[in-house]
């Protein structure tokens, strides 16, 4: 099991897909690990460093990482963790592109006898027994990072000064946990003062443009914006092109909220178009490698491990930015 002898040619997936990082298989001794990781795709700044952390961390630990891009679609999430069951890799990890839908593959895998990890986002199956364990953010605390922040400054956030504060939504993924929980999290922070309401909310699927092309229609259908919470920094990074084009200051005109924490987003922040940022860490990889030889070793793990995160304001932004890894 632990050397990958599974022919190439027996594996659907198109080579383009599908590459092999970090050792060489064919150089492997019998007793390397061999992990199929399948990434949700390259959609963000945030996506970048984890599938640099995730290769790097493999390289690191002697680690055969098998590597799969999604490109954002669960289908071939599905692709790629058929392939390593049928490759006998030693153990599976993925980030789910969406929650749901995922039971039958992984009953596949739990039959052929593979652990599997999940590393950033959740699956919402009842049954935890198809996970070894969950690696990754608390987005729902995330979300009401967010909204606290805005709660606190609110004053500052009511721009035109009509009581109400408007609040535009930028979603990530439609149906990825991110999504679900980080909108949640905002949701209940902001109960909390009642001149702020979510007036308008839509999918930017993760990405700049899907940021920037949602904010136009925004600025073309909303009325009175003053505040922008986006779900990743890139979004935000296309809402600031569309506020810019619109003739408006970002940051002062509009307020804007993301989550990440990527160096484009830090800049932003210090340059004053962001006004909050609440981290999420993408360097996950070392505490995945860790939890992978674990799991292998027959070791207990706890069933969740929450990644460390921190918020920004422009000050804290400056302090740290030019020793920013990602
Ligand atoms: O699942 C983590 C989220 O996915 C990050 O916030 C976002 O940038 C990425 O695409």
């Amino acid at each position: 099991m632990k050397k990958s002898l599974i022919a190439a040619a027996a594996i659907s997936m198109s080579a383009a897909m599908l590459t092999a990082c970090g050792s060489d298989s064919n150089a492997s001794d019998d007793d390397t690990i061999t992990m199929g990781f399948s990434q949700v795709g390259a959609e963000s700044g945030w996506r970048t460093a984890n599938t640099a952390s995730i290769q790097a961390s493999a390289k690191e630990a002697g680690i055969d990482l098998k590597f799969a891009d999604a490109q954002q679609k669960q289908e071939n999430q599905i692709k790629a963790i058929r392939s390593y069951i049928q490759q006998k890799v030693d153990v599976i990890a993925f980030s789910p592109v969406v929650e749901s839908g995922w039971d039958t593959v992984l009953q596949e895998a739990k039959r052929a006898g593979i652990p599997v990890i999940l590393t950033d986002r959740a699956v919402d199956s009842d049954d935890t027994s198809l996970y070894e364990t969950f690696l990754g953010s608390d987005f729902v605390l995330e979300g009401e990072k967010a909204g606290e922040w805005l709660v606190a400054n609110a004053a500052d956030a009511d721009v035109d000064g009509d009581g109400t504060i408007k609040v535009v939504q930028l979603e990530g993924t439609t149906g990825a946990a991110p999504a679900i929980d980080r909108a949640d999290g905002f949701a209940t922070a902001i109960a909390a003062d009642p001149s702020i309401e979510v007036t308008a909310s839509q999918t930017g699927d993760f990405t700049r443009d899907g940021g920037k092309q949602v904010m136009e229609s925004f600025l073309n259908s909303v009325q009175g914006i003053d505040v922008v919470f986006a779900h990743n920094d890139d979004m935000g990074l296309g809402a600031i092109e569309a506020i810019e084009a619109a003739g408006l200051v970002p940051g002062k005109d509009i307020k804007i909220i993301t989550i990440d924490a990527v160096k484009d987003g830090m800049q932003a922040l210090v340059d004053g178009k962001i006004n909050f940022i609440v981290e999420c860490n993408p360097l996950l990889g070392p505490q995945l490698m860790e939890l992978a030889k674990k799991v292998l070793a027959g070791e207990e793990v706890p069933k969740r491990v929450v990644t460390d995160e921190t918020t920004f304001t422009q000050e804290e932004a400056a302090a740290v930015l030019a020793d920013r890894q990602y």
